[in-house]
């Protein structure tokens, strides 16, 4: 397709989304160009290497976003998010929808908007998914071609310190026999890949997208075979949950549903027949953040939230 030559905009592109983004984009062939803060940082420079066009800027600095998207023909927008995110709700719906809007000026012909799993048209009440139904909301009454993708929990999270890997002890949102939909951050550009290749088909639609699921026991069992150890799993402790609002609230979420993950598996296998399940990715990408969280004690950064 004609248009596939043409230069993709990625936001976020030294971080998980993004960079995972750019690289399909890459390995398809896409010219990408990439909006980053310090052009001089390792991951910038990285990206630089691998053939992105980096524009210095950040997401505030409207200037710098038009001349990224002068002559692009698509945006992939992803916005960090409170708690850690080092912004407020507010300032994540102000980026977005800045973001979108510039797209819009800027006659950018398919704008693929990153959300979060639990987002609907019903608040949840969590000031990090509610903004991104804003965005969403925002950008369905804008005069672009559009998609809103919903990544679920990422599977790459579940390394972080704090959870329990190095006790040999793992604790999550889930009762045991309990599942939740998990994302390997890897497979999110194989997702949007395909979203940009073929835009009739993705046009206006809004769908989550993960490439798993598993529930508590799986992921003690999972992980004693990875390890080679016993990993056994238990949901966090009432204790934990009174003490973190926050945990509180993500771990209602998934009681209700929205969180637990509510993708089409099947029909993301046929826009990425190489979706990794946690095994796949335990053994690929996973495998060495894995064996450092066996070994690394800590607290989860969230633990403040
Ligand atoms: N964790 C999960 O399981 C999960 C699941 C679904 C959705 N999400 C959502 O994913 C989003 C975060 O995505 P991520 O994990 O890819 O983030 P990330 O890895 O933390 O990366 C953030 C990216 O945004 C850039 N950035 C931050 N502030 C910026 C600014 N003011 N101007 C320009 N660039 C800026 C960073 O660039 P620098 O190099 O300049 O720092 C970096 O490239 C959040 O909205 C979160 O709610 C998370």
């Amino acid at each position: 397709m004609s248009h596939s030559k043409q230069p993709i905009v990625v936001f976020g592109a030294t971080g998980q989304q993004g960079g995972s983004v750019a690289a399909a984009l890459l390995k398809a062939g896409w010219p990408v160009v990439a909006l980053v803060r310090d052009p001089t940082s390792a991951r910038a420079l990285t990206l630089r290497a691998a053939g992105v066009e980096l524009v210095q800027g950040s997401y505030a600095d409207t200037d710098a976003i038009r001349t990224a998207m002068r002559g692009a023909y698509g945006v992939f927008s992803v916005q960090q998010s409170s708690p850690s995110g080092g912004v407020t709700d507010e300032e994540e719906v102000r980026f977005g929808i800045s973001i979108a809007d510039l797209a819009v000026e800027a006659g950018i012909a398919h704008l693929v908007y990153s959300s979060g799993g639990a987002v609907s048209e019903t608040p949840t009440g969590m000031g990090h998914f509610d903004s991104k139904m804003r965005i969403e909301a925002h950008i369905r009454t804008l005069p672009i071609r559009s998609t809103i993708i919903r990544p679920v929990a990422f599977v790459d999270m579940l390394v972080m310190p704090g959870f329990g890997l190095d006790t040999g002890h793992f604790s999550f949102f889930m009762h045991p026999d309990q599942s939740i939909q998990l994302l390997a951050v890897e497979d999110i550009g194989k997702f949007v890949e395909p979203i940009f290749a073929d835009p009739e088909r993705f046009a206006d639609q809004t769908f989550e997208i993960a490439s798993d699921s598993v529930t508590g026991e799986d992921l003690g069992c999972l992980f004693s075979e990875a390890a080679g150890r016993p990993i056994r799993y238990a949901r966090f402790s009432d204790e934990v949950l009174q003490e973190s609002p926050f945990l509180a609230g993500l771990t209602a979420l998934i009681d209700q549903g929205p969180l637990a993950g509510n993708a089409d598996l099947d029909a993301l296998r046929k826009i990425n027949p190489a979706m990794q399940s946690v095994r796949e990715w335990l053994a690929g990408a996973g495998r060495a953040p894995f064996l450092k969280a066996l070994g690394a004690s800590g607290t989860w950064e969230y633990d403040r939230g």
